[in-house]
């Protein structure tokens, strides 16, 4: 399979490094332009009532947006992009493919429903500066009414600069008329790639260039889900929900072998605050079945995003899965984790070198528990009640074997694979 960093270089932009491991560092938050310069609060601002009034209504207003977000995204986002699998190779038919692969494969009865096309679906813009698709592409409205059908959503990929990331047709000066198009196509979820934003865009105009796209997806009234991709950049998490964001991408691509994905993955102990109901860290695409991780791997990946409350993009070939991989990818018990209604990410309570245990607390009082072994040889890891703030003594079941393991005392010792992952419900 051809690496999604297979693009010449001249195509891409760089690879870059996940500002959560190299640190890069962050342009002043302050530079930024916040909240309080938005338009709908110049809108109050010259209204007829007075501050107090003016103060109320902004909060009711900002009220309704926050509602509006999270009930477009209450529990992280679940579905499938075709990026890691086709790159610029994708079409409307592979996309529908898939789409038929998501229904009857039961992916989509697990949870997965957004179909989402990455970068290279554009084609040129007309004389009026409307976007079009290209020749791959025959008919979005027809695209987005066939995922309709099936009771699926549709995704679509654009950049706030005046190219992707592959260098195709941007955003940029064209906000509005491209929401617009979406809404007209049916689209339900934007992920804005920055790619060519750092061209025209001053680092302090980043937050304003993304709190324009959410603008210009507002005003088409039609809801989408609003996925900021600009590798975690300015410590996103911390102002991504300020400009509109439903999840943010934390880190660079993560598509790779294990050490990529856990060296990205493990990176989020101490984002957690960050995440709620509607804003979601967001460590990138599914691995899973695409040919680097083996199975053990592949089921730590899902593991450690389902304790992160990580929004779920599957970016296999799904007309194509082995049954492990169909299984990794739709225990109903694990995912259960991920799509928990009190939408906390998890965090680590311990690790001892390349021996991590992780947990999330649940909606019903339990925690999920995440044992996780990055060495080399399988090895036994211990989980101690009081790290993670259960009694001396708890009713405990495997989510990945679907069963009790009974009640234990003060301490669970599993026998965790290389690189592999155990996880378990702790009542
Ligand atoms: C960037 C993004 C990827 C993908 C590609 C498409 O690298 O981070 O997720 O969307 O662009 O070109």
């Amino acid at each position: 399979m051809a690496s999604v960093f297979s693009l010449s270089s001249a195509q891409r932009t760089p690879r870059r490094e996940s500002p959560l491991h190299n640190k890069i560092p962050r342009t002043s938050a302050a530079g930024g332009r916040r909240r309080g310069d938005n338009s709908m609060k110049r809108t109050v601002a010259h209204g007829l009532c007075g501050a107090a009034c003016a103060v109320l209504i902004l909060a009711a207003a900002c009220n309704a947006l926050a509602a509006q977000d999270n009930l477009l995204a209450p529990t992280p986002p679940m579905g499938w992009n075709d990026w890691y699998q086709y790159e610029c190779k994708v079409t409307d038919s592979i996309m529908r493919a898939n789409a038929d692969a998501l229904v009857n494969t039961g992916m989509k009865a697990a949870g997965y429903i957004y179909v989402n096309i990455d970068d290279c679906w554009q084609g040129k813009r007309d004389e009026k500066g409307e976007i079009h698709p290209n020749e791959r592409f025959p008919d979005m409205k027809a695209l987005g009414d066939y995922l309709h059908g099936k009771g699926l959503k549709f995704g679509i990929y654009s950049s706030p600069g005046p190219k992707t990331c592959a260098q195709y047709e941007g955003s940029y000066g064209h906000e509005e008329q491209d929401a617009r198009s979406y809404a007209e196509w049916g689209v339900d979820f934007v992920k804005y790639d920055w790619c060519s934003g750092e061209q025209v865009y001053k680092p302090e105009e980043m937050r304003a260039a993304y709190r324009k796209m959410y603008e210009a997806i507002r005003r088409t009234g039609r809801p989408m889900v609003y996925s900021l991709c600009q590798y975690g950049l300015q410590a996103i998490w911390r102002w991504g929900r300020e400009v509109g964001g439903n999840m943010w991408r934390t880190t660079d691509d993560i598509g790779g072998d294990y050490d990529r994905v856990s060296l990205f993955g493990f990176q989020h102990n101490g984002l957690e605050k960050f995440v709620g109901p509607g804003h979601w860290n967001d460590p990138d695409i599914l691995q899973v079945g695409i040919g680097k991780l083996n199975d053990d791997e592949g089921r730590a990946q899902m593991t450690l995003w389902c304790i992160l409350a990580a929004p779920l993009l599957a970016g296999n070939d799904l007309t194509k899965m082995t049954r492990e991989t169909l299984e990794t990818l739709t225990n109903p018990e694990v995912i259960a984790v991920d799509q928990d209604p009190l939408g906390v990410q998890g965090h680590r309570v311990w690790q001892e070198g390349p021996l991590e245990v992780w947990m999330k607390p649940l909606a019903d009082g339990s925690k999920a528990v995440g044992l996780f072994n990055r060495s080399a040889s399988g090895l036994p890891i211990t989980v101690r009640f009081a790290a993670i703030g259960v009694g001396h003594s708890a009713l405990l079941r495997d989510l990945w074997a679907r069963k009790d393991l009974g009640t234990f005392a003060e301490k669970y010792t599993a026998d965790v694979p290389r690189h592999g992952a155990v996880l378990i419900r702790v009542k």
